[in-house]
């Protein structure tokens, strides 16, 4: 193994599946996250899956002192920064957080690269920095313009990676902007562990098809779609995952910043992803239609033919095989890794 990446945030959703994505493509793995929202014990899975351990060491990336001396004890070459709190209701009532523990992670780690001479970065950025009010296929041009806390954090973020690259011209950065992640590794090892009720319609829809919650609540069908309800652009996170990969390589060659948007370029709305999970799992799901709300827009997906012409990489999954991935998960994990 000649490259070594370091990952914040590993031991978390995207970043566990990248991990796995990494090692099968011969880096060394260097682990730093403070587990606020994840398990340890992703670390034996990912071995299970793919053979190798991943180097974990349980740190907060606001530790800057503790970072540099990561750096300075691993030959690492890279880094994709996942760490973050990700919780767009909890940010709204808790913005200070989210402020302190998402722009204060990126800036230590940045301050931390610069002091040991690494200079390539992936950053996972999402498809919350877009305005509102673009009109979908959303490309990387689009106007920019979050509407809460936690997407103004990726948003600043943005802006001060973007500036570092201007400032420095040996920087290599990436800003990933996902739209919306859901499924599993397919052995079902590893996955999304929600902590309480979860936000996103997936992980929600889940735990009312394992009747850990009690019913579904559809939020508007009164909308203009072909079926009244909202539309996303779901993706696998395995699909992800080789995005990452197929950035840092980019970046390994290319110096500047670069923005590429994640997503598969479809939209699927709220009922057809509520009918393919009842395909998937074999029944009906309880569910109510009740009021919009407040925030939501009727259409979201992405223009990703930048990724594909820059990167050569497309979303390869199928709803259906993202939904199939996401139960085998939650059926054989219905407490996360507890
Ligand atoms: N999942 C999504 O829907 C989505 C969409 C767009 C962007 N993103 C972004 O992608 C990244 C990864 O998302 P995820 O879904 O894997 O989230 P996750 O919560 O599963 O993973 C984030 C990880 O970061 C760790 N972490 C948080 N703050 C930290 C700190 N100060 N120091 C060290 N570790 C810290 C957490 O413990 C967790 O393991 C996040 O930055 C998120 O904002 C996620």
């Amino acid at each position: 193994m000649d490259k070594c990446t370091l990952v914040t945030g590993g031991t978390g959703y995207i970043g566990s599946h990248t991990t796995v994505a990494l090692l099968e493509a011969g880096y060394q793995v260097i682990i730093v996250d403070n587990l606020v929202n994840s398990s340890d014990k992703v670390l034996s899975r990912i071995e299970k899956i793919t053979g190798l351990a991943p180097i974990f060491v349980r740190a907060d990336l606001r530790d800057t002192s503790t970072i540099t001396k990561v750096f300075k004890e691993y030959p690492i070459t890279s880094v994709v920064h996942f760490a973050g709190l990700k919780a767009v209701k909890e940010s709204v009532e808790e913005p200070t957080k989210y402020y302190d523990n998402n722009l204060g992670s990126a800036l230590s780690l940045v301050k931390a690269m610069e002091t040991s001479g690494v200079s390539t970065l992936v950053f996972s950025s999402s498809a919350t920095v877009y305005s509102p009010f673009e009109d979908s296929p959303v490309d990387e041009g689009a106007t920019l313009g979050p509407t809460n806390p936690y997407g103004m954090t990726k948003y600043f973020i943005e802006r001060m990676l973007t500036d570092v690259a201007l400032g420095d011209k040996d920087w290599s950065i990436g800003l990933l902007r996902y739209f919306n992640p859901i499924g599993a590794h397919s052995t079902g090892l590893i996955g999304e562990m929600p902590r309480g009720t979860p936000n996103n319609l997936v992980p929600y829809v889940m735990q009312v098809a394992i009747e850990k919650l009690e019913k579904l609540y559809i939020f508007g069908d009164d909308y203009e779609t072909p079926d009244g309800t909202c539309i996303r652009d779901y993706v696998h996170v395995v699909d992800l995952a080789r995005g990452h990969l197929a950035a840092l390589r980019f970046l390994e060659k290319t110096k500047g910043s670069h923005i590429w948007n994640l997503g598969t370029g479809k939209g699927t709305s709220v009922l057809e992803l509520i009918q393919t999970v009842e395909e998937v799992i074999g029944k009906s799901i309880p569910k109510e239609v009740v009021g919009r709300r407040s925030g939501d827009v009727p259409i979201v997906y992405a223009d990703a033919e930048k990724a594909s012409e820059e990167l050569s990489w497309r979303a390869e999954n199928t709803i259906l095989k993202m939904c199939a991935d996401h139960w085998n998960w939650q059926k054989q994990n219905p407490d996360g890794y507890q």
